[in-house]
């Protein structure tokens, strides 16, 4: 079959390999029909993820059709159409009791460590999967949802409504700023009406960014590189701040604005990943009674999404800025690696 491997830092192909074979009972070998790529397949390609090592087919987000399953699996069968969670959950461990799936110990990858797709074991990206723990990791797909629907659920819905929107504890009649308009920070604006956000604020660079971000509702924009940005945000409070800063770009400078605009007694919601320490202004902070919080997904709140997709309640298809086919990957990575000229969103790569 044909996958798209790591070869080491800004080293990729789409390239012929064994495909997979099941290798424990409660395995599934999946027929990728929709995949697409996240900003971290970029980060791993510059070198950012050393636990990635060459020869791994990438990606974690995808939807098919069940074309084996193991011995001890019960509840899914060849053809079902279903969507691979980025995380993977054992669902008897410690933390998958308490829908921390994103910390299952289920050994498969690495104990301790939900996402092990295209970084611990092999992805998405490629003409089949194998799937571990697969009854407590997949959801099937329902009539009303598509396959491009579904993709979107693997990763950024879920990271963005989870450690974004709910991490923050948005509650009815927040003021809601979001610093960062990629995928995840969209995901979190279209999601945080759901808990009732009167106002959702987009703070980044780049405009075209910044109007996009109205259409998935955000009711403000304020662009970053202003000198006086803070000021625009702070106008757009009653004066204190906003009561939920979510951070969605995952460096030092974004962190650090995040907690100059909330308020007292707010929430800053970081859902950014960092690869450099960020210096906490505590001496100024820890009088605001402020709740910091930060996380990787736990994908508990796909059954939830996938209702409200479901029934036509969040217009996820947005999302979708290009679309290629499996044996475009190269095409497809090379217009999401330069999204800030061609306006790349979510690239899907379909069979
Ligand atoms: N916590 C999790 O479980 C989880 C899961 C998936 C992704 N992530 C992380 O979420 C973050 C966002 O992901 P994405 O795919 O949307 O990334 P992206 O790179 O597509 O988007 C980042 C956005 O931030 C903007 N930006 C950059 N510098 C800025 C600044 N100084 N001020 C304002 N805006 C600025 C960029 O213009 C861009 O629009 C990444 O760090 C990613 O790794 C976290
Ligand atoms: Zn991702
Ligand atoms: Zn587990």
């Amino acid at each position: 079959m044909k996958a798209l491997v790591y070869q080491g830092p800004g080293k990729k192909a789409w390239q012929d390999v064994p495909p997979p074979r099941i290798q424990h009972p409660t395995d599934v070998i999946v027929r990728i029909d929709t995949t697409t790529i996240c900003g971290t397949d970029l980060h791993i390609l510059k070198g950012d993820v050393p636990a990635v090592t060459p020869g791994r087919i990438l990606g974690h987000e995808g939807v098919g059709v069940v074309t084996e399953v193991g011995s001890s699996v019960t509840t899914l069968a060849v053809g079902d159409n279903v969507i691979i969670s980025c995380i993977k959950s054992c669902g008897h461990c410690i933390f998958c009791k308490q829908g921390i799936f994103a910390h299952c110990l289920g050994d498969e990858g690495a104990v301790g460590i939900g996402w092990v797709f295209g970084h611990l074991i092999d992805g998405t990206q490629a003409e089949f999967v194998r799937v571990p723990y697969a009854e407590t990791s997949v959801y099937k797909v329902p009539p009303r949802v598509t396959n491009q629907q579904g993709v979107l659920l693997s990763d950024i819905l879920p990271t963005g409504f989870e450690i974004g929107v709910q991490y923050g504890q948005t509650k009815p009649g927040d003021v809601v700023a979001v610093i960062g308009a990629g995928p995840i920070g969209l995901a979190v604006i279209m999601t945080a009406g759901l808990y009732g956000a009167a106002r959702i604020i987009s703070i980044d660079l780049d405009a075209n960014r910044i109007a996009q971000a109205r259409k998935f509702g955000a009711s403000d924009g304020v662009n970053s590189g202003d000198a006086d940005w803070k000021q625009q945000v702070m106008a757009l409070t009653d004066g204190w701040g906003v009561d939920v800063a979510v951070e969605a770009v995952g460096i030092p400078d974004t962190f650090e604005m995040a907690t100059q605009i909330v308020r007292p007694g707010g929430h800053v919601a970081n859902v950014g990943v960092h690869g450099k320490p960020v210096a906490l202004r505590l001496q100024d902070l820890w009088i605001h009674n402020i709740t910091i919080s930060m996380g990787l997904v736990n994908t508990n709140t796909t059954p939830m999404l996938l209702r409200l997709i479901a029934e036509g309640r969040l217009d996820v298809d947005k999302f979708v800025s290009h679309r290629f086919k499996l044996d475009d990957m190269l095409a497809a990575y090379d217009t999401f690696g330069r999204a800030a000229e061609t306006k790349a969103l979510k690239v899907i790569i379909e069979r």
